[in-house]
């Protein structure tokens, strides 16, 4: 693999572990206010970042590369309400896009076409993250602030369970 792509994805790498880490802080954000379902919901956010993350590490390694990394930097701790911190998942994933876009501009670039196909498979999760994000920011929009509906839709929301993708 070229040096350039691997550098790319180590710091893909990188940014997925962040993700992680902001999901967990948000976890314990929801944790403080009594919502435990939605606390749960993002211990399996945080369960699938690390996914990512270790996804692309393996993919390294498998390309013969060498994973490297860097500091992750400290996330946001604190959100001013469950919408607030919706919303913020919600512009963090459309940046997550972004970036895989920006990696397989650099796959083309140097023609890797193992590391596009690679690739595709994080465009589905990112169309699909985007989706139920976007539909659970829609429905805190709607519930405002009715809180047997915000617990309503916590109950919902506990139900999640992380389940590793087949590879
Ligand atoms: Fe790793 Fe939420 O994208």
């Amino acid at each position: 693999m070229k040096k350039k792509m691997e550098k790319a994805l180590n710091k893909q790498v990188n940014a997925e572990m962040y993700s992680s880490y902001l999901y967990l802080s948000m976890e314990s954000y929801f944790q403080s206010i009594s919502l435990t379902g939605c606390a749960k919901w993002m211990r399996s956010q945080v369960q699938e970042e690390m996914f990512h993350g270790m996804k692309i590490y393996d993919y390294v390694h498998e390309r013969g590369g060498r994973a490297e990394f860097e500091a992750i930097a400290k996330p946001q701790t604190q959100w001013d309400s469950p919408l607030d911190a919706f919303e913020h998942i919600l512009a963090h994933e459309e940046g997550v896009t972004e970036l895989i876009n920006n990696l397989i501009d650099v796959a083309l670039d140097v023609r890797d076409h193992a590391t596009k196909a690679f690739l595709d498979w994080f465009i589905t999760e990112q169309v699909e993250e985007e989706a139920t994000v976007g539909g659970i920011v829609d429905r805190l929009r709607l519930i405002g602030d009715d809180s047997s509906g915000l617990f309503m839709l916590d109950s919902e929301l506990s139900k999640r369970v992380f389940t590793m993708p087949v590879k």
